[in-house]
């Protein structure tokens, strides 16, 4: 369906020392040299102190580096913040407006877009992270939550062509129990789509990776990548697992039918 990067993302969340970081990232190398998937671009997203010793590690290989987070300024009076100057040249990719940080530190729509606007201003690929809350689907508000935030998170984005979206429904996140991929599809390809043609035109739409995020593991990852809308995935529990994140990897390139 459309020429868009095929991507398989480990979100760490807070979770790694550095040490622990170092030998994951390498145990994760280790397993994707030997015989290495085609066509896919892995990401892993470390803690912001693992970034520089892990791009280090990562230098020679092809193996991308994401943050988390970011600040929407380059510099100033945040104590505890990091901002997009201090992560170009570390990392390629960032995480924006994760729900953990819309639901827990209260980042609002507006907040977000400033992130996703800094990050393409520094040179860095955000992955937009998008998707309702269970009491929204109920509501029958799934679609309208989505194309608000992006609507928002891409206000200040005039060429979107290095933005990755990730669908997470908050009630499939962490929960052990992934969406099904067809209604994973509707919203991939339904009200995501529609909001970025909207936004930008059909052409564009197409070309922008959007990926699926909550509960991915090896087992249930194939059926949401036989969906022409997704892209990728977006793991957390199992991007922690060198053995299964590895395995994601590979099951994307079969998946797609890029290896
Ligand atoms: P889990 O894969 O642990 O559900 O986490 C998904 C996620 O939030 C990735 O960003």
């Amino acid at each position: 369906m459309s020429a868009a990067t095929l991507l398989a993302v480990g979100n760490w969340k807070m979770n790694t020392t550095v040490q622990e970081a170092m030998a994951l990232a390498s145990d994760v190398r280790r397993r994707l040299e030997d015989d290495p998937p085609g066509g896919v671009q892995t990401v892993l997203c470390p803690p912001f102190i693992s970034l520089a010793p892990l791009h280090d590690l990562l230098k020679d290989s092809n193996i991308a580096l994401g943050a988390q987070n970011l600040h929407p300024q380059t510099s100033g009076a945040f104590t505890g913040e990091i901002s997009p100057t201090m992560l170009q040249g570390l990392c390629r990719y960032v995480i924006v407006g994760h729900s953990e940080r819309r639901h827990i530190m209260r980042e609002g729509y507006h907040v977000v877009g400033q992130k996703v606007k800094a990050a393409v201003d520094a040179g860095l690929t955000p992955i937009i992270c998008v998707g309702e809350t269970l009491s929204q689907r109920r509501q029958g508000a799934a679609e309208a939550v989505v194309r608000r935030q992006l609507e928002t998170g891409l206000s200040g984005i005039a060429d979107p062509r290095h933005v990755v979206i990730a669908y997470e429904p908050v009630w499939a996140i962490g929960a052990g129990v992934p969406a099904t991929p067809v209604v994973v599809a509707d919203i991939t390809g339904g009200a995501i789509r529609t909001e970025l043609a909207n936004l930008y035109d059909d052409a564009t739409a197409q070309k922008i990776a959007v990926l699926y995020g909550g509960s991915v593991n090896p087992e249930n990852v194939t059926a949401f990548l036989e969906q022409p809308s997704i892209q990728g995935a977006l793991v957390g529990g199992a991007s922690l697992d060198a053995a299964q994140f590895a395995q994601i990897v590979r099951l994307t390139a079969e998946a797609k039918g890029t290896d």
